[in-house]
């Protein structure tokens, strides 16, 4: 079973001038180099779309994964529209590490985060300059890696809470994408607010996925950031924004009054001290970081999760192998002193789940000063494309892209590909402040469902994968569960 679509065009024809994509044909004008059709100027935009002022941006809003795909096919550079501004997709490894990694201080987050300031404010991921390097300076010392490590038992108790209620109700048949999302909310929001704010996590959970949906729609709209109308969905997501405003300033309340969990990240967070200045963070900048972590914590892992489980049932052999190495693990055993390396195969397939479908699927970049990228003119203000998805499935890098192989993670192999063609955590001063979390949370989790469960899907048509803020899959996926033999 293919449960992968195919977003790279099948064929490019040897020799012609026309480029065939899927069905139709583009026509290069005859005689165009790859750098004229890369310039920001003239050709490149005929080369793409054929709407004169958006170029292919208008079909970027209908299929942005397979037009991504395609437009990386023409060049390492390519221009495709504007947005206002000109839009560009980088697809050569060395110039997303020149963008995010080694020139990082001349490249801004795109201003189209507006569109998702209402949920996020100005927390770590949607801030730049001074406040991005303040917040980073303070927030990664929560997140470093034996304050994660000490979260494992917390982990645990979680993923084993969920697999005991599978059994004891006699679950038969589970929705891989629903219970993932109920799983990786408990665990964020546990880990953020103390093991007693269970009693918020309903109410968090529903605002957030309408704030989410909503926020997918925006996304792409037409209109400048910040420019709305009094849609319903507008209502829906101010709604379901103050609801989450008023649990999170609630949270910050008691927490103030250590009324909760001193252990909680949030109490970590109200008791930093700005280095300089031997400031705390006010309540809004704490609403801004404490929805970004939710949000981000929580849909990412969730999409990893379910895509893990939908590419295992489509691979049985996978999935046995996984129980080989998960059967000797006892939850007595996993403390902070856990390390994820000692189950690599349980890694290596949430690596290369999330090379199929990354959750973090695109990101943007903008130049502060006019640069120049390959022998490209970026001009200061446009925007630079960076995909995950598009690089996890190029086919220069990955023999074989759209097929499942988590031997691909395998160190030697890993040390053979150049950084940037693997990137679901991002790179630079910006990589995921998550990724460690994340990681030990999904090899948990996954470990220790495929020691006591073997997951069966009911329908050999898997879900399309639904670029939104993160890549989730399209519809619900529906699996049997299996009982192994202790
Ligand atoms: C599978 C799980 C995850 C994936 C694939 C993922 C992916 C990413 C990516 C690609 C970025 C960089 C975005 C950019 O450069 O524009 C990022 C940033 C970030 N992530 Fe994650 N993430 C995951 C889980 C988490 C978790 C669990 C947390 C925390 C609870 C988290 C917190 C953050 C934060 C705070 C940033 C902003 C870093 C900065 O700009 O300084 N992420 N993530």
């Amino acid at each position: 079973m293919s449960v992968h679509c195919t977003r790279w065009p099948a064929v490019q024809r040897a020799g012609g001038n026309d480029t065939m994509t899927s069905g139709f044909c583009i026509p290069r004008a005859s005689g165009m180099r790859d750098s004229e059709m890369n310039s920001s100027r003239g050709p490149a935009r005929a080369a793409f779309g054929g709407c004169p002022f958006f170029g292919a941006l208008l079909s970027l809003r209908r299929a942005p994964l397979a037009l991504l795909c395609e437009a990386a096919q023409r060049g390492e550079v390519v221009y495709l529209g504007r947005y206002p501004t000109p839009v560009y997709l980088l697809s050569h490894p060395a110039h997303l590490k020149y963008v995010l990694q080694d020139h990082a201080e001349n490249y801004v987050k795109h201003p189209s985060v507006d569109r998702v300031r209402p949920l996020f404010g100005y927390g770590l991921t949607t801030s730049d300059g001074e406040l991005w390097q303040r917040q980073h300076r303070l927030l990664a010392g929560v997140f470093h890696p034996q304050c994660i490590a000490a979260l494992t038992p917390l982990i645990t108790e979680r993923v084993t809470r969920k697999l005991a209620h599978w059994e004891s109700t006699r679950t038969a048949t589970i929705d891989v994408q629903e219970e993932m999302r109920d799983l990786s909310s408990s665990i964020i929001v546990a880990i953020i607010f103390g093991a007693d704010a269970a009693v918020c996590l309903a109410v968090i959970r529903r605002n957030l996925d309408a704030a989410i949906e909503c926020l997918n729609h925006l996304l792409w709209s037409f209109l400048p950031a910040g420019v709305t109308f009094a849609t319903p969905r507008h209502w829906r997501l101010r709604r379901a924004i103050g609801a989450l405003d008023a649990i999170v300033h609630a949270q910050i309340d008691a927490h103030r009054r250590a009324e909760h969990d001193s252990h909680s990240l949030l109490s970590r967070l109200i008791a930093l001290r700005n280095e300089d200045d031997g400031a705390v963070m006010s309540d809004t900048q704490l609403r801004d970081e404490l929805l970004t972590l939710i949000a981000a914590g929580y849909s990412t892992v969730a999409a990893a999760l379910a895509w893990t489980w939908i590419l295992l049932g489509a691979h049985p052999q996978a999935q046995e192998r996984l129980h080989e190495e998960a059967r000797g693990l006892s939850t007595e055993s996993l403390g902070p002193a856990f390390d994820p390396r000692t189950l690599p195969y349980a890694r290596q397939v949430i690596e290369e789940s999330m090379r199929l479908y990354p959750p973090t699927w695109v990101t943007a970049r903008t130049p502060l000063e006019r640069d120049r990228i390959g022998d490209v003119a970026v001009p200061a203000g446009s925007v630079l494309l960076l995909s995950p998805h598009v690089m996890h499935h190029h086919p220069r890098y990955w023999k074989e892209p759209e097929r499942f192989e988590p031997d691909r993670f395998l160190p030697a192999r890993v040390e053979a590909r150049p950084r940037y063609v693997y990137l679901p955590f991002g790179g630079g001063p910006r990589l995921c402040l998550g990724q460690g979390l994340a990681m030990r949370e999904m090899v948990l989790a996954v470990a220790l469902t495929a020691r006591r469960f073997r997951l069966i899907p009911t329908s050999l048509q898997p879900p399309q994968p639904r670029p939104g803020l993160t890549l989730a899959p399209s519809a619900g996926a529906l699996f049997t569960l299996q009982r192994r033999q202790p």
